[in-house]
């Protein structure tokens, strides 16, 4: 065989552009069993456990391959409905929690900028690294591509719609607060918008936006919070984020 034909063990993309391709994703799930996109829950664990309790419905978007949802299920939180785009990932995580007896965790094909649910639905909208996505093409991250702003909107907009009034969406992400801010704070939300962050060296983003809370204050608050310090060292990444991350915010 040509050594040019031989398959790709690494299921990295040549390029960022690949993670808009869904086409890119089913092929890469095929390959693949399990990846962790930025962390794994036990880093985040005591921030999301502030805001998720056993009484809450649950909607994780773009679960791909990860175990958030397990890790949920074992704290507690059994009341959880799992999206992606890939039916591909969709089969084996349904296969994969049937195999491990946690039948309850419901998991659905559908597209985050449409989301197929009735309005006020969920407690708690969660996504990690699947946001990010859309933002690989973004072009400028000061002045991204229109392309770009429709679809986050999109996808935001859903989850505000899905959520119950007072209901609350975490977004765990790389995207660092001067580009998120801008989309989060778009007038049409009611959420107030906080952040924290996790990681040690490289610090990731945990952002809590709570619906019904907006003010005017909130506005002055997010201005006053000092945007941490991160290195931004490769050795310090795994080589995809670091693939991710370059591509997120032009650095
Ligand atoms: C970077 S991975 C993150 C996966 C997982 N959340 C994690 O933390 O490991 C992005 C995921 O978003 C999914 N995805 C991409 N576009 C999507 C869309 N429009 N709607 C739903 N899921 C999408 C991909 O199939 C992939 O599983």
């Amino acid at each position: 065989m040509d050594p040019s034909e031989a398959p790709k063990c690494d299921v990295a993309p040549a390029t960022a552009s690949a993670y808009l391709d869904p086409n890119y994703w089913d092929r890469r799930f095929n390959q693949e069993e399990h990846y962790e996109w930025f962390k794994e829950y036990s880093y985040f664990r005591h921030l999301i456990l502030e805001y998720v309790n056993p009484k809450s419905a649950v909607l994780e978007v773009g679960c791909g391959n990860s175990q958030l949802c397990e890790e949920l299920y074992k704290d507690g939180i059994t009341d959880l409905t799992c999206i992606d785009l890939s039916s591909v990932a969709v089969e084996k995580m349904q296969q994969r929690l049937l195999t491990k007896g946690y039948k309850e965790i419901k998991v659905l094909e559908a597209d985050m900028l449409q989301l197929p649910f009735e309005d006020e639905k969920f407690d708690v909208v969660i996504e990690k690294g699947t946001m990010d996505v859309l933002f690989v093409d973004s072009g400028d991250p000061w002045n991204p591509e229109p392309v770009t702003v429709s679809n986050v909107m999109a996808m935001l907009e859903g989850v505000h719609r899905v959520l119950k009034p007072n209901g609350i969406f975490i977004s765990i992400t790389f995207g660092q607060p001067h580009f998120r801010r801008p989309f989060f704070n778009a007038p049409t939300f009611t959420w107030s918008v906080e952040w924290k962050t996790f990681g040690d060296g490289f610090h990731y983003f945990f952002y809590i936006l709570k619906k019904g809370e907006r003010s005017s204050n909130n506005i002055e608050y997010i201005e006053k919070t000092s945007t941490p310090t991160f290195s931004l060292y490769h050795e310090e990444l795994e080589s995809e984020d670091y693939l991710f991350r370059t591509n997120l915010d032009g650095m």
